[in-house]
């Protein structure tokens, strides 16, 4: 199932919830939020105060996506904050299994990224207890940067594993998804689509989901 994962990161935070609201009308069904810390991404946003506004403000799940050194020390303040996903980097992790138990022992759903250097077969023993893979599609940090095609390879390839081995993680894509690059990336396998600039950067969010919707959903229909 296609899903649109709305990122307020390109929201006007000064009328956030109304912004959150446009985007779920138009079929946005999970909120992307992208937490940064200054170290492991340069670039700095939003805490656990937030993701507990957002709880109250939307009835959606959070995917709280950390670009944050040591994620281990601030995964239970998220989840009790609200987050119903947390992703975490495989690059920030030194003992990734470990802190994808944590997530999941905290009841949230758990996912782990790839930088756009980072190969698919690094997650190779933990596919298996995942519930999610995100690929980003551009490097972590800003929204509205350029798509880089290269990454399509490893949607692919994470689709492709997961029928050989009978896995059943979701594939999520993050960075430059917009409506000239939503049928490339739904064609190679990614199923939950990020989108940011192309929801909240200009024009309304609820006109601006449901276009993006409405061509992964075509897209989709043309997948093998
Ligand atoms: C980038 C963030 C993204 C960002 C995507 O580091 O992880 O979630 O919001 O923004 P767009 O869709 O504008 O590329
Ligand atoms: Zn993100």
């Amino acid at each position: 199932m296609i899903e649109l994962a709305p990122s307020i990161l390109s929201a006007d935070f000064a009328h956030l919830a109304q912004q959150v609201e446009g985007a779920v009308a138009g079929g946005g069904s999970v909120i992307h939020v992208d937490i940064m810390d200054g170290h492991f991404v340069p670039n700095l946003t939003i805490g656990p105060v937030v993701v507990k506004s957002l709880r109250k403000a939307t009835r959606v799940p959070l995917d709280c996506h950390l670009m944050i050194e040591n994620p281990d020390q601030y995964i239970p303040e998220f989840a009790e904050a609200g987050a119903d996903w947390i992703s975490v980097h495989q690059e920030a992790c030194r003992h990734l299994n470990r802190t994808l138990h944590l997530i999941k022992s905290h009841e949230c759903l758990a996912g782990v990224v790839l930088n756009p250097a980072t190969p698919v077969e690094t997650l190779s023993e933990v596919l298996d207890i995942v519930d999610y893979v995100l690929v980003m599609s551009v490097n972590p940090g800003f929204g509205a940067q350029k798509f880089i095609p290269g990454t399509l390879r490893k949607m692919k390839k994470l689709a492709e594993i997961r029928a050989a081995r009978g896995y059943s993680y979701r594939i999520e894509v993050d960075g430059g998804v917009g409506l000239e690059t939503v049928g490339d990336v739904v064609r190679a396998g990614a199923e939950i689509l990020v989108a940011g600039n192309a929801v909240f950067g200009k024009g309304d969010p609820k006109a601006n989901a449901s276009a993006l919707l409405e061509a992964a959903r075509s897209a989709s229909l043309q997948r093998v």
